[in-house]
């Protein structure tokens, strides 16, 4: 081998013999079922974020409308019609002034944070946050402290310490927890952003689609649309689809059109996924009962599995059940345990979580049946 290459042969050593090494695996869906194929064997699929199985659908019952390629980024040729439509329907959903597309959720994160956060200000950001916000706060020139996960407390002290020393400040945070599906205490947050004069930005990608009346995300479902000013979303998830968003006033989006690198250096999302996203958004909007279906399909595994897991206590049971075992070995094994049951759960490791709580994580979809949600609760507790 090339010896250049000797400290990265090394590196993948050291994360062999921790257990953390991650390898793709070719994983082959099955169209309008949550089934995939490994290795030839048929699993029921507890991985995939397809909250209500709508990209499960799609390659059965979509016409395809335009092209598969956008052929440059946005400012130059990118933009299409459809685009303008989905990014209007979006502004209504989420009940702003703008939208503005990014070619995914980490580029929407990474892009408008970087883009926002100058020199001179302060962003505080949840320790739980999704890495593309972390990369966010690091490639943006202001200070940050990352505060512990939910704590509101902390929050206060370290405004009330530091607001004064800051030009602007920034609070981040996931609204629902992609790894403990738990959510963030937005009302809390909105009223000390309220107080000490300080711009909130939610990441929605496990929100979207899922909480809410109208299923705009968890803002909505709290009650704090109209507080939180800037909403990040995703179209990769409960949309079915791919491709990032931001939601807000009209000046903050025509900003970011301007400044945030990801979207205005990278090619746009072609028209044929924009016209699937927002064929699916208008889907999610009137066809309320998949999310009922989701929260019922939640609760039920989550009393299967009570008697032998003690789980995140929930008020609203969410489609992000995490099984924390331990060890990064316990959680392989155990994986591999569901696996060989027919059931698909991935093992989450650090570092997308801290250290000792490798865990399984079940992501749900409205198209599971119940008796699926009972082969998996069963499993689980088998593992017990
Ligand atoms: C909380 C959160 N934000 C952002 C993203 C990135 O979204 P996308 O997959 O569209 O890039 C993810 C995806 O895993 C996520 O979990």
């Amino acid at each position: 081998m090339d010896a250049r290459f000797d400290w990265i042969a090394k590196r993948l050593k050291q994360f062999d013999g921790e257990g953390a090494t991650r390898r793709l695996a070719p994983r082959q869906s099955q169209p309008g079922r949550m089934v995939i194929q490994s290795d030839g064997i048929n699993m029921v699929n507890f991985g995939s974020n397809d909250y209500l199985g709508l990209a499960a659908e799609q390659s059965t019952q979509r016409p395809e409308h335009g092209s598969m390629g956008s052929g440059a980024s946005a400012l130059v040729t990118g933009f299409s019609p459809v685009a303008l439509q989905l990014q209007q329907r979006l502004a209504k959903w989420e009940a702003t002034e703008s939208c503005v597309l990014f070619p995914s959720g980490f580029a929407a994160n990474l892009g408008t944070i970087s883009a926002l956060a100058e020199a001179g200000d302060l962003i505080l950001s949840d320790a739980a946050n999704h890495a593309s916000i972390i990369d966010g706060c690091r490639l943006s020139k202001a200070q940050r402290f990352v505060y512990p996960h939910n704590d509101t407390s902390a929050v206060a002290a370290l405004l009330e310490t530091h607001r004064r020393r800051f030009a602007r400040v920034f609070i981040v945070t996931d609204s629902v927890f992609s790894m403990d599906g738990d959510f963030a205490p937005l009302e809390t947050l909105c009223d000390l952003a309220d107080r000490y004069d300080s711009i909130l930005i939610a990441d929605e990608a496990h929100g979207t689609g899922v909480f809410g009346d109208s299923g705009s995300g968890l803002c909505e479902h709290l009650g704090v649309k109209h507080r939180v000013p800037i909403r990040i979303g995703t179209l990769s998830k409960a949309i079915g689809a791919m491709g990032g968003f931001v939601v807000g006033p009209q000046v903050v989006t025509e900003y970011l059109v301007n400044r945030a690198r990801s979207m205005i250096y990278s090619t746009a999302l072609p028209p044929a996924l924009v016209s699937a996203a927002l064929a699916n958004v208008i889907q999610i909007q009137e066809e309320p009962q998949r999310r009922a279906q989701l929260f019922e399909l939640s609760q039920r595994l989550r009393d299967r599995v009570a008697s032998k897991w003690r789980l995140p206590p929930m008020s609203t049971p969410g489609q992000i059940v995490p099984f924390v075992v331990g060890s990064n070995e316990e959680a392989v094994r155990a994986s591999q345990r569901l696996a060989d049951a027919g059931l698909f759960v991935p093992a989450i490791r650090p570092p997308t979580v801290p250290a000792g709580t490798a865990r399984l994580r079940v992501s749900l979809s409205s198209s599971h049946s119940d008796e699926e949600i009972d082969r998996l609760a069963e499993a689980l507790c088998g593992l017990r």
